[in-house]
């Protein structure tokens, strides 16, 4: 197979800590299982931009990275000093993140942030059902709230107003929701081989090995609510095996601390999903643990970005405390991501998520430094 490669981008904060272990576990791996993979550093800090007000990425970012089979990130974000929070205002002309720029440019359609509650992973919930908690939220990564559109009208005075519109289009609809169904079917066929079988009641009272939650507000948010709720519907018919579910975006917030453990995969809508996920990594053990990935599963040319759904977390930055275990979450994601191309890496993945896990298992009382889990995983994977 050609040579797999990648994109390291470490970022801002904790990102650069915990990337670093990423690359030592990539190592590892490549000696171990022969893998025709390499990597190249972009160490683009957002910061760039308040040190010499010139570009926080480069103009050509995109381009540079798009010819990368991967693209494996840290964290974005620098908030700078809390003293001098003028000078870290970014101006109109610079965008809001280069997080969602490479979305849109490489159209990474689909956000994927599996939450589950892994042994050793801290139980936020009282009750012990929350073992059981083992979900995929997808979010919708290419449009609806995120497109950016409206305005600032009458600024500076009085009576200004600030528009902010949602576009949301049938295609990018219906491709969210097969996605949603497949990986329902996937997630069983997977939980079958492992003997982890589960039940799900559909209306007319069938049981189904696995489950699709449609989440939307469309008792107030109308329009696009009652398109996802007829897509969802047409295309439910072609996934009998499925057991269906809708739910208020309020009523699912509730739900998700209520009773986590019967959810199976869900599908929301970009900034529905974006904050669905931050309560769905705590219920899985946190932040610390929370893998993420944005992916283009249609064109083969296109990267797809894997980023943990943690921040640059500033206040613990540089002192070696962050918690390498999501970012190695997500690198494991990525190599299965790339299995499709290589399939050794696919192995080295599952390989790479089960040292994480046992990791976890074993030491998740033990207080230990970004460095020392990195070390103690990479032992694992030699
Ligand atoms: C995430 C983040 C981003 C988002 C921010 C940084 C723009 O919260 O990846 O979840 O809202 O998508
Ligand atoms: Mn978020």
């Amino acid at each position: 197979a050609d040579t797999i490669r990648i994109a390291v981008t470490p970022g801002d904060g904790i990102g650069p800590e915990v990337v670093g272990e990423a690359v030592k576990c990539l190592e590892a791996l490549r000696a171990k299982h022969g893998l025709a993979l390499e990597w190249t550093r972009f160490p683009w800090p957002s910061h760039a931009w308040h040190e010499d007000h010139g570009e926080s990425w480069p103009e050509d970012a995109l381009e540079q990275l798009q010819k990368f089979d991967a693209i494996l990130l840290g964290a974005l974000g620098d908030p700078g000093p809390v003293d001098d929070p003028e000078r870290y205002l970014l101006p109109d002309s610079i965008s809001l993140s280069p997080l969602l720029d490479m979305r849109k440019g490489f159209d990474q359609w689909v956000c994927e942030r599996p939450a589950r509650l892994l042994p050793g992973a801290r139980q936020y919930l009282a009750d012990d059902r929350a073992r059981d908690i083992d979900m995929l939220v997808i979010r919708e990564n290419s449009e609806g709230e995120y497109v950016s559109q409206g305005g600032r009208l009458r600024k500076g005075t009085p009576d200004e107003v600030a528009t902010q519109m949602e576009v949301f289009t049938r295609k990018a609809t219906d491709r969210i929701i097969r996605y949603g169904f497949e990986q329902a079917r996937a997630r069983a066929a997977d939980r079958i081989k492992e003997s982890r079988t589960r039940s799900f009641r559909t209306i007319d009272g069938r049981t189904c090995e696995s489950q699709v939650c449609l989440v939307t507000k469309r008792n107030a948010l109308r329009h696009w609510g009652d398109m996802y709720t007829e897509a969802f519907e047409e295309i439910s018919r072609e996934y009998p095996d499925v057991a269906i579910h809708h739910e208020l975006v309020d009523a699912a917030c509730m739900k998700f601390v209520q009773s986590p453990w019967a959810f199976d995969v869900v599908v929301a809508s970009n900034l529905q999903g974006d904050i669905l996920t931050d309560l769905a990594a705590v219920l899985s053990g946190g932040m610390g643990v929370a893998p993420s990935c944005n992916l283009n599963p249609t064109d083969p040319d296109m990267p797809s970005m894997f980023e943990p759904t943690h921040g640059s977390a500033p206040d613990i930055a540089g002192q070696g405390l962050a918690d390498p275990t999501a970012m190695l979450f997500t690198t494991a994601r990525m190599l299965e991501w790339l299995g499709r191309k290589d399939p050794n890496l696919a192995a080295a993945g599952k390989a790479l998520f089960q040292a994480v896990a046992a990791d976890l298992a074993e030491n998740s009382t033990r207080q230990r430094g970004t460095q020392e889990i990195g070390a103690a995983i990479c032992a694992r994977l030699a």
